[in-house]
């Protein structure tokens, strides 16, 4: 079984990085969101927002959760309950405000027709995957969520690091609750489809539109304003 934990990672990380290689040199027309914005805005200008705050949200929170060793935060004073309550918290509402967007996403998918006649079946097998590492995660976490919960920064934790310090210790995830292991299994499975599926999107996020300056838009000078409409380039010169 620890083999298993210690291979996993490194066959999720080969695919991760050879298939967004793969995609980049074969497919760089279609490296897209595949956007369906044009077909229906309403629904989508509410969830889509929902679902990328939230799983930005989670996806920090697993980052401090899996990255910063504990004693980092108990040298900070931050007690085991503590940190429990925060995580619990915080995770929970990052979690659900991601449920609830990507169910809306779901439900606008199925009922507009144009959406839905434009869903592939890559997709599908995107969208189960993805709800699964959600819905999972969840349930791991609330089904432990008594007392300190589980304390995943004692196991999953120096695991995760392990890997990328390419000293992985399997032996640690042995112990691991059940519905703790499905979920990173299900998180792994999701990394590995990454390049192939429209989630590749994710590595060009456009972050530099949050830097950039304002695009500033100007009223036409009044005085022009009542001047005579500008001339057409097809309308004959007087
Ligand atoms: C393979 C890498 C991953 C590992 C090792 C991992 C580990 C964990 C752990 C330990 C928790 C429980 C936190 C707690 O009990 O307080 C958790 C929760 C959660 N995970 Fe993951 N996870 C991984 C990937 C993912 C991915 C790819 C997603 C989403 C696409 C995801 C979504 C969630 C959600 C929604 C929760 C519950 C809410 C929260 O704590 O934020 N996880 N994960």
């Amino acid at each position: 079984m620890s083999t298993l934990w210690n291979v996993l990672p490194y066959v999720v990380i080969v695919l991760f990085l050879s298939g967004t290689a793969w995609r980049y040199r074969y497919d760089k027309f279609g490296w897209t969101t595949r956007s369906s914005q044009l077909y229906e805005s309403r629904l989508l200008n509410i969830a889509s927002p929902m679902f990328h705050y939230g799983i930005l949200f989670v996806l920090a929170g697993h980052l401090v959760g899996l990255f910063i060793p504990d004693s980092w935060t108990s040298d900070l004073g931050v007690s085991e309950h503590t940190y429990h309550l925060l995580s619990l918290y915080t995770g929970t509402a990052a979690g659900a405000l991601t449920v609830a967007g990507i169910a809306l996403l779901i439900y606008r998918r199925r009922t507009t027709g144009a959406v839905f006649r434009a869903t592939t079946a890559n997709d599908k097998a995107m969208y189960l995957v993805l709800l699964g590492a959600i819905v999972l995660g969840m349930w791991a976490k609330l089904t432990h969520s008594t007392g300190d919960g589980y304390d995943y920064r004692e196991t999953i934790a120096p695991w995760t690091r392990g890997v990328f310090t390419l000293q992985p210790d399997g032996a640690q995830m042995a112990g691991v609750p059940v519905t703790y292991q499905i979920h990173v299994l299900a998180g792994l499975a999701l990394i590995a489809l990454v390049p192939f599926t429209r989630l590749v999107h994710m590595l060009s996020a456009p972050v530099r539109y949050l830097f950039r300056p304002y695009i500033v838009y100007r009223s036409r000078d009044p005085k022009q304003l009542a001047a005579r409409a500008a001339r057409r380039g097809w309308e004959g010169a007087e």
